[in-house]
């Protein structure tokens, strides 16, 4: 751990690849950042072994072992605190986190749901935007709190539905999306930039209101989305 960088915990249930995209960031020092910890309630998941690959530490704190919500809530608030994190991740964590939880990592907790929301909160996004007949679908990246797949949206990614399109092919066009935008979203936060100003209930990057959810769609460069980002400034 290196005391002079701000400490990143990630939380995952599978396969991790948004875990890869940050671990990637990180290693090529676009995130000034440590990641300190990636814990996992599901044992032998894919993304601990990208963590253990790239040397950070990892935890499993199985959800199976405790009676109550609020017990393994409680057991996987020690074991985030013991790292010191100033930012929690969820990428990927399929469990619903009591509001002492989410209330404890208020405006330093951030999430990646893949739809446009408030559309589709919950499961089965890209299943129930097909069976909608949409014809756009997207991910959000958002400050969490109590409200499930509530908390402000920070960002969106954007993808058209193709006429063919299955779940899957879907899915994987938005997970290409979501590689882009957990990153930056990540790196402006770790950058001090952007902040959930929770008693004003807004977003503020640079210190002014986000007076909007910041869009993106597949086709926009990542690097006009850094250089597009100060131009926010009211
Ligand atoms: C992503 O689609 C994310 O939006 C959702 O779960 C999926 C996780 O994928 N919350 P991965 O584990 O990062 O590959």
């Amino acid at each position: 751990m290196s005391a002079d960088k701000p400490n990143i915990v990630v939380l995952i249930s599978g396969s991790g690849t948004n875990l890869q995209a940050i671990i990637d960031y990180v290693a090529n020092g676009a995130i000034p950042a440590n990641i300190a910890a990636v814990i996992s309630n599901i044992p032998n998941v894919k993304g601990l072994e990208r963590a253990q690959k790239a040397g950070i530490t990892t935890s499993v704190i199985s959800h199976k072992e405790f009676a109550s919500r609020d017990q393994f809530d409680a057991e996987l608030t020690l074991k985030i605190d013991s790292f010191n994190p100033d930012l929690v991740i969820l990428a990927g964590f399929m469990r619903i986190l009591g509001d002492d939880f989410v209330n404890h990592y208020q405006g330093k907790m951030l999430n990646i749901h893949p739809s446009l929301l408030p559309k589709f909160t919950g499961l089965h996004t890209h299943k129930r935007a097909l069976e909608a007949g949409e014809t756009n679908h997207g991910t959000s990246v958002h400050f969490v709190t109590s409200e499930l797949d509530g908390g402000p949206v920070i960002i969106q990614a954007t993808v058209t539905v193709l006429p063919d399109d299955s779940e899957e092919s879907l899915a994987q066009r938005v997970l290409v999306q979501e590689h882009r935008i957990y990153p930056l979203v990540t790196k402006w936060f770790i950058e001090g930039r952007l902040k959930f100003d929770i008693a004003g209930n807004q977003i503020t990057y640079d210190g002014s209101k986000l007076e909007s959810i910041i869009k993106i769609d597949a086709d926009t460069p990542v690097g006009k989305m850094l250089d597009w980002l100060p131009k926010l400034k009211t």
